[in-house]
């Protein structure tokens, strides 16, 4: 029996690695049922068909959305306009404009600036013995990252984590929806007043990269730009975080692995990628076929949609030895958490100069992590980890 994959609690409450073994030996391809009237999906859960389905931009479409919550509702509002939902010639224009803001010389100055963030918020922790990393260190370090990639002014930074917070929070199992619409609307209006000062005086953000190139021979609209700062956020934010703050756990849990850091027998580079594979902070992505096409056997009609379930893949024991286990020193290490193909994951580098700063704080910084209470989990379909995690860090 495969448990509801669309309800969020189903993965608080079930042991999901063993639901995923059995789908990845039993039925690689399985169709679940959609939910109230919502069409049927299918569900890909090992690696070989993920990557597969990956690059095969021809057959499978972001643009009828990309994760179940739009797919199962018809489609994506930003559909041909935002990156990640676009595909084609249009896609290629607008991640290379992009891509100028996000390669690591253009980071540079952002990464130094998150090392040293990072670096103030574990000493202040270490300082009061206990905390709870995910409130206090992790939720702390993405959306300042970001607004420091936008330049938001450092005046409105703290109005627009606040809206961000509210926005973006999947900790509880009821959000308050009205709440989170107002939250979103403001966000939208406040990158909308920005982006008039980014065209009057463009700088080298990505706001300013959107409000003055073509694409497509066109200049891109207000709503364009807005769109796809608020896929910045949204891309970046608990993304990074959840990854941090999985580490964290599997760190207090194993002191094998901490003191493999610790001494420096796992660098902190391939620690970061063990960590991206073991959190997968996003469990699935997904696509549409486009026409009728065979995945594993299975025969797909054009239309019907596809979820590719990260999650599975990167613990898939056909591409890893030893999936689950969790080694900081693990070689190769090709896991799925960023993605892969076109769409591969635009804030790549950035999640890992977070990742990788976090993983060198705690090594330099931190002489031993215990967890002080049980935590929280996250409720989603689409993003996994803690949303609360009480620990002492001690210096
Ligand atoms: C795409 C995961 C950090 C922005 C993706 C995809 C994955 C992913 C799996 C592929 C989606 C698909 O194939 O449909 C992650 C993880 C992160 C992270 C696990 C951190 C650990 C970030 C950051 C940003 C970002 C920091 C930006 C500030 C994006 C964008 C795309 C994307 C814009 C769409 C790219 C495209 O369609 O060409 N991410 N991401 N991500 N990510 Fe990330």
């Amino acid at each position: 029996m495969v448990p509801d994959l669309v309800d969020p609690t189903t993965y608080a409450e079930h042991d999901m690695a063993d639901v995923w073994r059995r789908l990845r030996t039993g039925e690689p391809v399985h169709r679940h049922p959609g939910p109230k009237g919502a069409p049927d999906f299918w569900v890909v859960t090992r690696y070989a068909d993920v990557a597969r389905i990956l690059r095969d931009d021809a057959t499978f479409t972001s643009e009828r959305g990309n994760v179940l919550a739009t797919m199962l509702a018809g489609g994506d509002t930003g559909a041909g306009r935002m990156l990640a939902v676009t595909d084609g010639p249009r896609h290629t224009e607008l991640r290379s404009l992009l891509l100028r803001a996000f390669s690591p010389r253009a980071l540079a100055g952002v990464a130094e600036r998150v090392r040293l963030l990072i670096d103030r918020l574990l000493a202040e922790a270490v300082e009061r013995g206990e905390c709870d990393f995910a409130r206090d260190i992790a939720s702390a370090v993405p959306l300042e990252t970001i607004c420091d990639l936008l330049d938001v002014p450092a005046a409105d930074r703290q109005h627009v984590l606040k809206l961000t917070k509210t926005a973006l929070a999947s900790d509880y199992a009821a959000p308050d929806a009205a709440e989170d619409r107002m939250a979103r609307a403001e966000i939208l209006l406040y990158f909308t007043d920005l982006l008039q000062a980014r065209r009057r005086r463009p700088g080298e953000d990505p706001i300013s990269l959107m409000a003055t190139a073509e694409v497509g021979g066109r200049r891109l609209s207000d709503e364009d730009v807005v769109l796809n700062c608020y896929s910045l956020i949204m891309g970046g934010d608990e993304t990074s975080r959840l990854a941090m703050i999985g580490a964290v756990r599997e760190l207090a849990g194993d002191p094998g692995q901490w003191r493999a850091l610790k001494d420096g027998e796992a660098t902190v580079e391939s620690a970061g990628e063990e960590v991206l594979r073991w959190t997968t902070p996003t469990m699935h992505f997904g696509r549409v076929a486009l026409t009728d096409t065979e995945i594993a056997g299975r025969r797909i009609r054009a239309g019907e949609l596809v979820t590719l379930w990260f999650t599975s893949a990167n613990r898939d024991e056909d591409a890893f030895a030893e999936p689950d286990r969790f080694l900081l020193g693990r070689s190769p290490n090709k896991h799925l958490a960023l993605g892969y193909g076109r769409h591969f994951c635009l804030g790549a580098h950035l999640g890992r100069v977070e990742i990788n700063a976090m993983l060198a704080g705690l090594r330099d910084r931190v002489a031993g992590i215990e967890r002080t209470g049980p935590g929280r989990p996250v409720y989603s379909n689409f993003l996994a980890g803690m949303s609360s995690l009480p620990v002492a860090l001690k210096g």
